[in-house]
């Protein structure tokens, strides 16, 4: 079937002919057939260098031989079975290994449901319901992750905003909204609710916002003080800001920690890690004998995603690894300010090592999500659909992600590639 037959038929069935949220002007759609390294190649053969890499999950780029291999042994093995397998337990082992806060592992199969299992931990725990988000972050599709993560409009702390309908209002309730990087609002907002906190979950790079210093410190002393569960959603920092993700980065340590996108090695796969006396309460000997919190699901610790995220890990924790992603990151976005700089319009580039994101605006410092409300979306949403139509494909308004496939050459083409880009939106009305 040729691209133009397959995207009819996207359209006829699928709505907005897209599989979820990405989705691009009907001149731009593509279907992709194939990824290797840093490209991807959709039904037409163009090319297009990569900065979604799947959404994150491809920090080693396509088709990466150790992880190819892998997945092919187990796949012959076995691919599921709803029982203990080799590949789930070494890829246990790993993980609390690595994570800081890691002592015990319940594995899921995607981020949402690792931050929906971290914040039922917390409430089976605590005996509490409510939770503490912060404005702006952004934790999945489920009825949590779905409050004040894509607002658009200020709204008074601590009230939650849904972002999509279907929302229940009494989810609404029970989620406290904050600002990032306001350890003031944020430490008095937990302690004139901390009775009824069960968590304060946080995505510790929130999309591209940094921590400031002792932000991260001062919640996590403040939920140690009244009891609180401190979750950091590690989706996207896991495995990828650094060998022990976020809390190793930045050098502060949660209760229970989220994970997914880079574990899975491009399969799925998530999990919450963390303290012992929490997870314990996933066991399911649990049941009717003391508190027990139900965790688990059809494909939980899947033998082909478990070894695709062994053979993952087994290249990220080679020595250099991390350096050369904060390295690239550092490349590319001195290169995109650069451009911006060149070509005469504002831009700044926020993000941590293989983690960017492109924002139009003079305005400084941008600290949280209503500094970001100040720069030009559209543009940014422009910017992309240039460099798609030109063959670097990346989220239109989002994250670009890097991977240990990127090379020199493909950052300087990709800064080239923006800077004709920027033209196009300086010349437009
Ligand atoms: C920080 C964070 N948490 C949770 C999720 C949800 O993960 P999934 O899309 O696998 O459900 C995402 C997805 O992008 C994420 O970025």
């Amino acid at each position: 079937m040729n691209q133009q037959d397959l995207l009819q038929r996207a359209e006829r069935y699928l709505p907005g002919a897209c599989l979820g949220m990405m989705y691009l002007p009907p001149d731009l759609r593509m279907v992709m057939v194939r990824g290797q390294g840093s490209r991807i190649y959709d039904a037409n053969g163009k090319e297009y260098l990569d900065y979604m890499l799947g959404s994150g999950p491809l920090l080693l780029g396509h088709g990466r031989p150790e992880v190819v291999e892998a997945v092919q042994r187990q796949a012959a093995a076995g691919s599921t079975f709803f029982a203990l397998n080799e590949p789930a337990v070494r890829l246990a082992e790993e993980i609390v290994g690595a994570v800081p806060c890691g002592e015990a592992i319940r594995f899921q199969t995607t981020g949402s449901e690792a931050t929906f299992a971290a914040l039922r931990l917390a409430r089976a725990f605590t005996g509490r319901d409510r939770v503490l988000k912060f404005e702006g972050g952004w934790h999945g599709g489920h009825d949590v992750g779905q409050l004040s993560g894509t607002t658009a409009d200020p709204f008074v702390y601590p009230q939650s905003v849904p972002d999509c309908d279907g929302i229940p209002q009494g989810v609404q309730e029970d989620v406290l909204t904050g600002p990032f990087n306001d350890t003031a609002t944020a430490t008095a907002l937990i302690e004139q609710h901390h009775r009824e906190l069960a968590a304060v979950i946080i995505e510790p790079l929130q999309r591209a916002l940094k921590p400031e210093p002792g932000f991260l410190e001062g919640l996590r002393a403040v939920t140690q003080q009244y009891g609180i569960v401190l979750v950091f959603d590690e989706v996207v920092t896991g495995f990828r800001l650094a060998w022990g993700g976020a809390q190793e980065r930045y050098g502060v340590v949660p209760d229970l920690a989220c994970y997914g996108k880079v574990i899975g090695g491009g399969y799925p796969l998530s999990a919450v890690v963390g303290k012992r006396e929490l997870l314990q309460l996933a066991d399911p000997r649990q049941k009717g004998r003391g508190r027990y919190c139900f965790l688990s699901g059809t494909l939980t610790g899947n033998p082909v995603a478990s070894a695709a995220g062994l053979a993952a890990l087994g290249v990220l924790r080679q020595p250099g690894v991390y350096d050369r992603l904060h390295a690239l990151g550092r490349r590319l976005a001195e290169g995109l300010c650069q451009a911006g700089a060149d070509v005469g319009v504002a831009l700044q580039v926020l993000g941590d090592g293989p983690v960017l994101q492109v924002f139009f605006t003079e305005y400084r410092p941008l600290r949280n999500h209503r500094d970001l409300l100040r720069a030009d979306r559209k543009a940014a949403v422009a910017f992309a659909h240039e460099l798609i139509r030109r063959g670097v494909y990346c989220t239109p308004g989002g994250k670009l992600y890097l991977s240990l496939a990127h090379s020199e050459a493909d950052l300087n083409r990709t800064v080239e590639i923006a800077a004709e880009a920027l033209k196009v939106l300086r010349r437009a009305p």
